[in-house]
């Protein structure tokens, strides 16, 4: 068997803007299969903009995307079956159960047994025992557990996540990031955005970094680190955390990654 699958996400020469504010100005990239792909970007950067471009919410002014081979303007409705989306701001109904969350979006998407779908992701994200409570008295990691979850009713194989952990604390964050590496895993496409360096370090098979409407590196975090050449401190070797780099490429001070080489000045290379 050939493993030439065709990338889940293409993204080509996008441009988007909202009036005089040009958000988007040519953005390329592309998300292999079953891969975690973060983009990352500062407040105002594009980035719930692009995802609502690829999850058909929105229309680009100009370029083309494509979503597990489905064009996103040609094809809306072939791409909405073959994703999900979790927004920024959690779609869960407090009143109802956790349970019930589930229930009522496997029956809104025509699917059969709603209560074992239920069940079943009630399980995989170690909800079972609150199961039956509302979810208003979830704690902030339950709640956006048990919202992605709801996302996953159907199993779509592509997953966009818009800063899934956005006002979490640090261990109700690795609880969802346990949750989003199981579902990679698994074979899930997930493009997920943040502004936490940490998130993309942590979960990230490539990351992106979206900047004054363009992609200005894409890579893996280890390419990434690469472009800010390991400081030296005496004996001990201080490797550039992704938060180095991400600052050397957007900071206003230190603009580039050429001149971000060594205030300290030691060559390690
Ligand atoms: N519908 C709209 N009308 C006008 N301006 C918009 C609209 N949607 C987004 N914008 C503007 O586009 C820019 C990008 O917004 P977007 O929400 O995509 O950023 P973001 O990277 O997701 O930011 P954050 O990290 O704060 O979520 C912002 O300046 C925003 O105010
Ligand atoms: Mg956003």
């Amino acid at each position: 068997m050939t493993t030439t699958r065709e990338p889940a996400i293409k993204v080509q020469a996008v441009t988007k803007s909202f009036k005089d504010l040009h958000v988007l100005q040519g953005v390329e990239f592309e998300v292999a299969a079953g891969s975690i792909f973060a983009l990352l970007g500062s407040n105002g950067a594009g980035k719930t903009t692009l995802v609502r471009i690829l999850s058909t919410l929105l229309k680009a002014d100009t370029g083309t995307a494509t979503v597990n081979g489905f064009d996103v303007s040609s094809a809306p409705a072939d791409v909405r079956k073959s994703i999900s989306l979790t927004g920024q701001f959690a779609a869960v109904d407090e009143v109802l159960t956790g349970r019930e969350n589930l229930i009522l979006v496997a029956k809104l998407r025509h699917l059969k047994d709603p209560a074992a779908i239920a069940d079943e992701l009630l399980a995989r994200f170690s909800l079972t025992d609150a199961g039956n409570r509302k979810a208003g008295t979830y704690s902030g990691g339950m709640r956006r557990r048990l919202d992605i979850a709801m996302s996953l009713v159907g199993s779509p194989p592509v997953v966009f996540l818009d800063e899934p952990t956005t006002g979490l604390d640090p261990q109700a964050r690795i609880e969802v990031w346990e949750t989003v590496k199981q579902l990679a895993e698994g074979g899930t496409t997930i493009l997920l955005t943040t502004q936490y360096l940490d998130e993309a370090e942590q979960l990230a098979d490539r990351i992106a970094i979206l900047h004054k409407g363009t992609i200005i590196q894409n890579g893996t975090l280890a390419e990434l680190k690469q472009l800010l050449p390991a400081a030296k401190v005496e004996y001990i070797e201080k490797q550039p955390s992704l938060e180095d780099v991400f600052l050397a490429l957007v900071g206003e001070t230190n603009a580039t990654a050429d001149q971000a080489t060594t205030p300290a000045g030691e060559e390690t290379r």
